[in-house]
């Protein structure tokens, strides 16, 4: 059984408090141990408010920015002002806000070409990232969000990046949507120490349900591939755990 955690708020708003106050002691640990806190966003709507709470004079000055380096866990093949783009997001709900050196955040290039924006992205993780025992870079903390369908990141069902292994970022076509995504890959995301999946919404009880019910059974869907080195934390509001309550006691 894999190391997991489930915390279930009453809303989305006590999620991204609590979400953020954990970014917080997490960034501390790291930096008080070894000088920096590397964290991979997560896009979507549901990280947002989280974000802004990050980026509020309540807890901007409880992380030590300069210590930090942003990194995403995926991106749209759109520009970095495209209303898509994950990397606008994340800017405008908290790194324009943060004093974090614009070095030091890394977007994937949504702009160019999947193939090599992919290709340069895993070149960056191979040479900024600690690498974990199994030689793979390491994230201190891989925020998540959880599709419908299942996905993660952009790891859609039935997608080519879900099978790779030997590869730390990739070009994915998503059929569903017509689009090409660039994702982290499974061997990533699992390395990381702590992964935060931040899930809120009616709309989610259904696979929130089917993966926690499903749990420890060949896994069918993306996020029950799923099995960090560290720890997955699961974030969910009551909305998202709704059908899901007996499984997390
Ligand atoms: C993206 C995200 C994606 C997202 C889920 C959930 O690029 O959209 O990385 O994996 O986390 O689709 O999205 P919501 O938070 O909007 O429900």
């Amino acid at each position: 059984m894999m190391n997991k955690e489930v915390h279930i708020f009453a809303d989305l708003e006590a999620l991204s408090r609590a979400a953020a106050e954990r970014f917080i002691r997490l960034a501390e640990l790291a930096i008080a141990e070894r000088g920096c806190f590397h964290v991979a966003l997560t896009g979507g709507s549901t990280p947002r408010r989280m974000y802004e709470y990050l980026a509020s004079d309540r807890y901007m000055n409880h992380v030590v920015w300069p210590s930090v380096y942003i990194y995403f866990g995926d991106e749209r093949c759109v520009p970095p002002d495209h209303p898509d783009s994950n990397f606008r997001m994340a800017h405008e709900a908290l790194l324009r806000h943060v004093p974090i050196p614009s070095l030091q955040v890394h977007r994937m290039q949504g702009e160019q070409n999947p193939a090599e924006a992919a290709a340069a992205y895993a070149q960056l993780l191979d040479s900024q990232l600690p690498k974990s025992a199994r030689d793979m870079p390491r994230f201190d903390l891989v925020l998540l969000g959880l599709g419908e369908d299942g996905h993660i990141a952009s790891l859609f069902p039935g997608t080519v990046g879900l099978t790779i292994q030997d590869q730390f970022a990739v070009a994915n076509f998503v059929e569903k949507l017509s689009t090409w995504r660039i994702s982290l890959t499974f061997p990533v995301i699992n390395a990381g120490t702590v992964i935060m999946m931040l899930v809120a919404g009616a709309a989610k009880a259904d696979i929130v349900n089917r993966i926690m019910g499903e749990d420890g059974q060949a896994p069918r869907l993306p996020a029950q591939r799923i099995v960090p080195a560290g720890i997955l934390e699961w974030y969910l509001d009551g909305a998202a755990a709704r059908l899901t309550e007996h499984h997390t006691s």
